[in-house]
């Protein structure tokens, strides 16, 4: 100390505002801030001891050139701080690691030189804040000031955004003007600098502002140009890392699986001994398959392609085990009855045994109603020849492609239908049942029964190419059957080709059969019970049959047994004992409920005026047809509801001509026709009707309503009528017959025409209990038809006067 101040007098200064002086490299403290110094140099060591000595006061300031070690007045700015020690530790060698705050800006008055022990003296002048005056003025500087550093805060998250909060005076903003500027991170030297030099608040915040500003812009321009970096690099970086992982998946998988799986598509196409033309197509499909990347699509369509070759037929057959005994021991094991249906049958395949060394065969379509075993009869076709079945369902389909395959440029390309059930049945001779064929339609992508002509024809099915093949493939030795609903809806070329064999429906007696030996046994031995447990006897059956079903096959019947059979496991287990039901009618009703068709007689009703029974066949069966008609004075019209298709409206005005022509004969005027609306309807409007054979029915029920004349009830009648009265033939004859009986009737006219299928009917079920007449026609039907005789004078006289008196209510 005593040294120091001597030579303070030496240099003649004056020591109340002397300090040492700390000179920094690269670094300007502002006021407030504290920073960590590592004291080295020995000039500067020495400072920080002169200091520690006194108050721990230094000037320190910033040296301009970092590089200079001991630097003279000139070297160093003269704009500094004055600063407190707050803290210091000294390292073993001699340098200190201070913390030094900057109290207040200072200007350097005079520069001492270097004393003895090295150390150098300032005077020094505090330099304190000017224009701290709270203007607008200020405000607006210090909000500008604030918005920016809040901006600078978004940019760089390390920056404190709460230093700014709250502050009001301008003192505050004089220490947090100069905080900020600490935390700006990267002004420069000559920029703190230049903030250091500046005690005027306003022009320092201003300056302050035009730094931030200038930093925000590079900081923004810097993110601009990392993201820009940043998505070159990801999108390099992810183009590498794919295609890394595509050579790792293709070597995975790909070259040596490729090689492996061409190996094994060679070796099957060397032990399916492929036909020289596959062959060919084939080896040349390899040939490009090998050049293509394995897991391209082309590659994948390929093998696919060769895959579909190699898997199909192409020489193994199933032996034919052609026995005809032994056939009909199987039609006969599968199915009751059907004895016209199983001897065509027959008939068929022996004709087969032979027509394979002919090389061509009718295709046979058994066509009948839903349930009647046309499916299953064409299973055990196959099953009697020892042959693979594969069934086709046709119904739905209405693309050509659907049969004969899509052209391999489609994406998920396939062959068709014919093809893929050749591929199924894996021989070259299979049974294929093309299921409703009636069921087929066709749109613009072409008509599918055209390419099944092509299919069913002997002279070409040879030479069968699917689309998708591209390929001739031999459909000679496939045995086809098709099924089919209802004749008319098979289209017409295919027609031609077919040998239709026609199952009807079954007769009560035929279902009471049919469950007995194989409904009932087959659901037995399906829910695992025994005979003594479930019990059903032959009225039961019958029951279930007449009030339970409504159908032509058994379908439903099947259905309902495995319903009560259900019912009688259930059963069977609640009470947990070896019991066994026997199915009474009164367990019908509570399993089943109520029956859901009675045996109520339509045709029996009382009043049956302009009222005749007709007889229907549908898909499901026969049917009875009330035809009502009403004839009530007007300008003659006809109306006729119910909708009625075209054939039955032409019945209709077929029956008015030949009414007319008879007009005389049934007691009507000449002009009977002008002066009546007669109305004509068929009840249950909801389902389309069509088919002449209601015409005589129709002739009736009008005369009926036209005379007043009541017909017979219970009966029925079906026929077709012509202008002149004549009865023409009808079909469907026997689901006509069941429906009749079904529905009560005792007497049926039918006619002549039919007598033959009577006969054939009567050969498949009894027609106890129901009277025949045949008519050839409509004379005769009226003579039977009416209670009383239509033709007779006496009645028309009766007639005239009642209508008279009707007439009179009327009005
Ligand atoms: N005569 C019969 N003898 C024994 N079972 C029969 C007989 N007729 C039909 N079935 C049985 O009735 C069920 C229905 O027959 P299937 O499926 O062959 O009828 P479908 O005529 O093909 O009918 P759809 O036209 O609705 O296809 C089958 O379980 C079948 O075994
Ligand atoms: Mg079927």
């Amino acid at each position: 100390m005593e040294i120091e101040k001597n030579e303070m007098h030496e240099h003649n200064i004056d020591s109340s505002n002397l300090l040492p002086l700390l000179p920094l490299k690269n670094v300007a403290i502002l006021p407030k801030s504290i920073i960590p110094i590592i004291v080295s140099r020995d000039i500067s060591i020495k400072a920080v001891e002169n200091a520690l000595k006194t108050d721990r006061t230094l000037f320190i300031t910033a040296q301009k050139n970092p590089s200079t070690e001991v630097p003279s007045s000139d070297d160093v700015f003269a704009y500094g701080t004055r600063s407190t020690i707050l803290q210091f530790e000294r390292m073993p060698n001699g340098p200190f690691k201070i913390l030094a705050e900057g109290i207040c800006r200072a200007k350097a008055t005079h520069f001492s030189d270097y004393t003895t022990d090295g150390c150098a003296y300032v005077h020094y002048q505090d330099l304190p804040t000017t224009h701290m005056e709270h203007t607008v003025e200020l405000e607006a500087i210090w909000r500008e000031l604030c918005n920016a550093y809040t901006t600078y805060t978004k940019l760089n998250d390390k920056a404190p955004l709460d230093i700014i909060a709250g502050i009001k005076t301008p003192q505050d903003m004089d220490y947090i003007a100069d905080t900020i500027a600490i935390h700006i991170n990267n002004l420069s030297l000559e920029d703190r600098q230049i903030l250091l030099e500046l005690p005027n608040l306003k022009k320092r915040m201003l300056k302050l502002c035009f730094f931030i500003n200038k930093e925000i812009d590079i900081l923004k321009t810097g993110q601009r140009i990392h993201g820009q970096v940043q998505t070159q690099v990801e999108k390099n970086q992810r183009d590498y890392y794919l295609h890394e992982q595509l050579k790792a998946i293709q070597k995975e998988l790909g070259r040596e699986d490729q090689s492996d799986e061409i190996e094994a598509l060679k070796q099957k196409i060397k032990t399916a001994n492929l036909p020289k033309e596959a062959k060919q197509k084939v080896d040349a499909e390899i040939k490009r398959l090998e050049q293509m990347p394995p897991l391209s699509s082309e590659a994948v369509v390929s093998r696919n392609y060769i895959d579909w070759i190699v898997s199909l037929p192409w020489h193994k057959t199933s032996k034919d085990t052609i026995n005809i005994l032994q056939a009909e021991k199987i039609l006969n094991k599968n199915h009751a009855g059907l004895k016209k249906a199983k001897e065509r049958i027959i008939e068929f395949i022996a004709a087969k045994k032979f027509s394979k060394q002919l090389h061509r065969s009718p295709v046979i379509c058994l066509v009948g109603p839903p349930g009647v075993g046309k499916t299953s009869l064409a299973r055990s076709i196959a099953e009697s020849m020892g042959r693979e079945f594969i069934r086709i369902s046709l119904g739905g389909v209405r693309d050509e492609a659907e049969i004969r395959g899509h052209r391999r440029t489609y994406i998920g390309a396939l062959p068709g239908k014919i093809i893929q059930a050749m591929k199924k049945a894996n021989k070259l001779n299979p049974v294929i049942l093309l299921d409703e064929i009636d069921k087929m339609s066709r749109d613009l992508h072409g008509d599918p029964a055209a390419a099944l002509l092509e299919v069913l024809d002997p002279e070409q099915n040879k030479n069968f190419v699917d689309h998708f093949l591209d390929l001739e493939y031999d459909l000679s030795q496939v045995m086809f059957i098709a099924t089919a609903n209802m004749m008319e809806h098979i289209p017409y070329p295919l027609f031609d080709r077919l040998e239709i064999i026609s199952l009807s429906g079954y007769s009560e007696q035929e279902k009471l059969a049919i469950a007995n030996e194989f409904l009932v046994p087959k659901n037995l031995k399906e829910y695992s019970l025994s005979k003594k447990q479930f019990k059903i006897n032959d009225d039961v059956t019958l029951r279930l049959i007449d009030e339970y079903t409504k159908e032509a096959g058994v379908r439903q019947l099947d259905r309902l047994l495995a319903k009560l059979m259900r019912k009688t496991i259930q059963v069977l287990l609640e009470n947990n004992k070896n019991t066994s039901i026997s199915i009474t009618k009164e367990l019908l009703i509570k399993w089943l409920g109520m029956p859901f068709y009675k045996k109520t007689s339509v045709s029996k009703k009382k009043e049956r005026i302009g009222l005749a029974t007709g007889l229907a066949w549908t898909e499901v069966g026969g049917d009875i047809l009330e035809i009502e008609t009403t004839a009530l004075t007007g300008k003659g019209g006809l109306t006729l509801t119910g909708q009625l298709g075209e054939v039955m409206q032409e019945s209709a005005q077929a029956a008015m001509s030949y009414i007319r022509s008879r007009a005389k004969d049934l007691g009507l005027k000449p002009t009977f026709y002008t002066t009546y609306d007669i109305h004509l309807h068929i009840p249950e409007g909801a389902t389309p009707k069509d088919g002449p054979s209601a015409g005589i029915t129709i002739c009736t029920a009008l005369i009926s309503a036209l005379t007043d004349n009541p017909t017979k009830p219970g009966l029925a009648m079906t026929g077709e009528i012509t202008l002149q009265g004549r009865v023409l033939s009808i079909g469907g004859l026997k689901e006509k017959l069941l429906a009749a009986r079904q529905n009560g009737c005792d007497t049926v006219i039918v006619p002549q025409e039919n007598f033959d299928d009577v006969e054939e009917v009567k050969k498949e079920m009894s027609l106890d209990g129901l009277t025949i007449v045949f008519v050839d026609n409509m004379d005769d039907v009226l003579k039977i038809a009416f209670i009383k005789d239509p033709f007779s004078k006496k009645r028309h006289h009766t007639k005239t006067t009642k209508k008279k008196t009707t007439k009179k209510i009327k009005s």
